[in-house]
């Protein structure tokens, strides 16, 4: 078969494209159905069964319209297909039943690793709606996708509507219980021996309210904007301050910046870092700030993981003004704010952590 083009293909190339460009038309279709399941809470209703689930079983507790049940079976054979669930043989019966993966046991809505609150925050429509206006951007002098759609730029609508700030304050909250807890466990010598830490642009203080715990000695500050910290208490040894890292970051034996650098473009990046080293004693003195990002790398092999790294550079670009970068890229960030030496440390998945030194 031959395109007007001259290009030939046989056949069966002819239907693998299409069906490859059916699959990333309606690759949003895995996203709506993932936020639909979580809005009905199926994998709680699953947990709380305690062992694999009928399908009757699971129509009686959902609390839906029963006339629907039939597309249910729907909704589960997509998402056991994208390995949210598994059907297994129930013990003594010719049924088989729903059971969870471990996929799906981050979606528990009370499991402290649940990633539920940020799944249901990136999917908000006020962050997916930008998305049709990408092409416009291009074309116009919007600096972003979100401003296009909204008139405002991202945090200033958060600090303006009350909804979109708590879903996003709780969907980092929840990413930063699950990384804490790595960064806890993996990663003591990155925080041993320091006496102070401002986690800048910190959200409401979970990393640092659980990095506190484990390092008893470690005094946090979190920076961050007024409308996130305004009215959140601290402790002994944790203090929020509301207020601007383009300004000025209060002093401390380090700073930890987790999901920050990955906001801003490079030139306010290093802004940021500037103001870092202000805040940090020298290298000698062990000042160093550490870093949870992304480094992309597409030559790895794990297409699934560069894939997520891909999706959220194209995310930063669409809701904010930041991109994800290479090591290369990241290497020159530091060098422009002064700052001598990095060292990576690949232990966090599609992130890494980067501790970098004045
Ligand atoms: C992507 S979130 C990351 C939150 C947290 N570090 C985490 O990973 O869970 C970025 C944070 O930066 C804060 N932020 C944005 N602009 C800021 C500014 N100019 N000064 C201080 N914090 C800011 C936001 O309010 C938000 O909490």
């Amino acid at each position: 078969m031959a395109f007007p083009n001259g290009v030939l293909l046989s056949s069966h190339e002819l239907l693998d494209a299409q069906a490859h460009v059916w699959n990333h038309i309606f690759n949003f279709i895995n996203s709506m159905s993932l936020k639909c399941a979580l809005q009905l809470s199926i994998p709680d209703i699953i947990h709380k069964h305690g062992k694999p689930i009928t399908f009757s079983q699971l129509i009686d507790i959902l609390s839906i319209n029963k006339l629907k049940s039939p597309s249910i079976y729907r909704l589960m054979r997509i998402l056991t297909h994208s390995k949210f669930f598994v059907k297994v043989k129930i013990a003594g019966s010719v049924e088989e039943g729903y059971w969870l993966t471990p996929a799906s046991r981050l979606l528990l809505r009370n499991d402290p690793l649940s990633v539920a609150p940020f799944a249901l925050a990136m999917l908000d429509p006020i962050l997916v709606d930008p998305w049709h206006d990408v092409s416009e951007w291009f074309q116009n002098d919007s600096p972003t996708p979100f401003v296009n759609t909204h008139g405002r730029a991202f945090w200033e609508l958060a600090g303006d509507e009350p909804r979109m700030n708590q879903f996003f304050n709780e969907g980092m909250a929840s990413d930063a219980r699950l990384v804490s807890g790595v960064l806890v466990r993996d990663c003591k010598n990155v925080f041993e021996g320091l006496k102070s830490m401002v986690d800048v642009g910190g959200g409401t203080g979970t990393v640092a309210k659980i990095i506190g715990d484990a390092f008893p000695g470690l005094k946090c500050v979190v920076l961050d904007l007024p409308h996130v910290v305004d009215g959140l208490e601290g402790s002994e040894n944790l203090t929020f301050v509301g207020g601007d890292m383009f300004e000025s970051i209060p002093s401390a034996d380090s700073v930890f910046m987790k999901w920050i650098l990955h906001d801003w473009s490079d030139e306010e990046c290093v802004k940021i870092l500037k103001n870092c080293k202000e805040a940090i004693p020298n290298k000698e003195n062990g000042g160093k700030v550490i870093i949870v990002d992304i480094i992309v790398n597409d030559e790895k092999e794990d297409h699934e993981i560069v894939e997520t790294q891909l999706f959220y550079d194209m995310l930063m670009m669409t809701l904010l003004t930041g991109r994800e970068r290479t090591e290369k890229e990241w290497a020159k960030l530091f060098s422009d704010s002064g700052f001598t030496s990095y060292k990576i440390t690949h232990i966090l998945g599609v992130r890494s952590l980067i501790q970098v030194f004045p």
